[in-house]
């Protein structure tokens, strides 16, 4: 996919601290946001324990990321297509082994993205929640990491711990942050606040303010009849916010990139 040599590919990994604060739904949205701003989009479902991106969007693989670690099947294999022409790589549900990836399994993720040759503008990366080694190692590969929170404390102390864990094992020190079924952009904005704040005692750190997603009984309507929220209620609020953040991100520049661009190459090495 050119991940492995081009600088132009954008790699955003979405993590949180705390589980069911929205990451899976914000992934889906926003990569068809993408998608509509004629991005070329591969969604990774890295919740390599309990995958779910697929059913959001009703897709069905008769192959998972086991088939690959087995050497059975290769990327393309993996690879259904969704909504949009946007392309997802499905985990795989409930394998409890995979929730920690050991060096073969990463060698394996590395010469497969290596050899994938599909034109990619834009690798989202859907994260397990929590701060396993997997969650960092899929953020210190990535250039960029969403992290999602709710206004909930226990959400926002999720989501300090996480960048806690990022910044002192990994020497990680930009996030974006995401703030998501709130009521409005003021309570986001208090969330952001409050992050931050907390965020300054560790040295070099920046959080920037991507966006903020209302609640809205829309998202879970979508969520049930399996259809991403900004195809099926274009016009929910919430809906309006992803587009928004999905248009915010596509003109945003790469100013957080590492030192090392590949994906999979340099950057999960790093990790190990
Ligand atoms: N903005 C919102 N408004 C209303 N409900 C929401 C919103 N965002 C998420 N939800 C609800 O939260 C649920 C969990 O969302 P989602 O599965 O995307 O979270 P997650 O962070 O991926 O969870 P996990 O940690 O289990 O992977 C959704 O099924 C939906 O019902
Ligand atoms: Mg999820």
């Amino acid at each position: 996919m050119n991940i492995a040599g081009s600088n132009s590919v954008r790699t955003i990994a979405i993590a949180s601290g705390k589980g069911g604060v929205g990451k899976t739904n914000i992934t889906a949205n926003l990569a068809l946001g993408l998608s509509r701003l004629d991005k070329k989009v591969l969604v990774f479902d890295a919740d390599l324990g309990l995958s779910n991106i697929d059913v959001i969007l009703n897709l069905s693989s008769k192959f998972n990321i086991k088939h690959l670690f087995k050497g059975e099947k290769k990327l393309e294999d993996l690879i259904v297509e969704g909504p949009q022409g946007i392309k997802i790589l499905p985990a795989s549900s409930g394998i409890q082994e995979l929730t920690s990836l050991d060096e073969f399994q990463r060698l394996r993720l590395i010469e497969e993205f290596e050899s994938y040759n599909e034109n990619v503008d834009c690798l989202l990366i859907d994260t397990s929640s929590g701060i396993s080694e997997n969650v960092s190692f899929f953020c210190m590969a990535a250039q960029e990491i969403i992290i999602v929170t709710s206004a909930e404390p226990t959400a926002m102390t999720g989501a300090y711990a996480l960048i806690k864990v990022l910044f002192t094992k990994y020497h990680e020190k930009n996030f974006k942050i995401l703030v998501n079924n709130v009521k409005d952009l003021k309570e986001s904005i208090d969330v952001y606040n409050n992050l931050s704040t907390a965020a300054e005692r560790f040295p070099g750190i920046s959080l920037d303010y991507l966006g903020y997603v209302p609640h809205d009984v829309f998202v879970q309507k979508a969520i049930q009849q399996q259809k991403a929220l900004v195809d099926l209620y274009p016009d929910s609020d919430a809906a309006k916010c992803l587009i928004e953040i999905a248009k915010k991100i596509s003109i945003g520049n790469n100013n957080n990139v590492k030192g090392t661009l590949q994906f999979f190459f340099g950057g999960l090495l790093k990790t190990k």
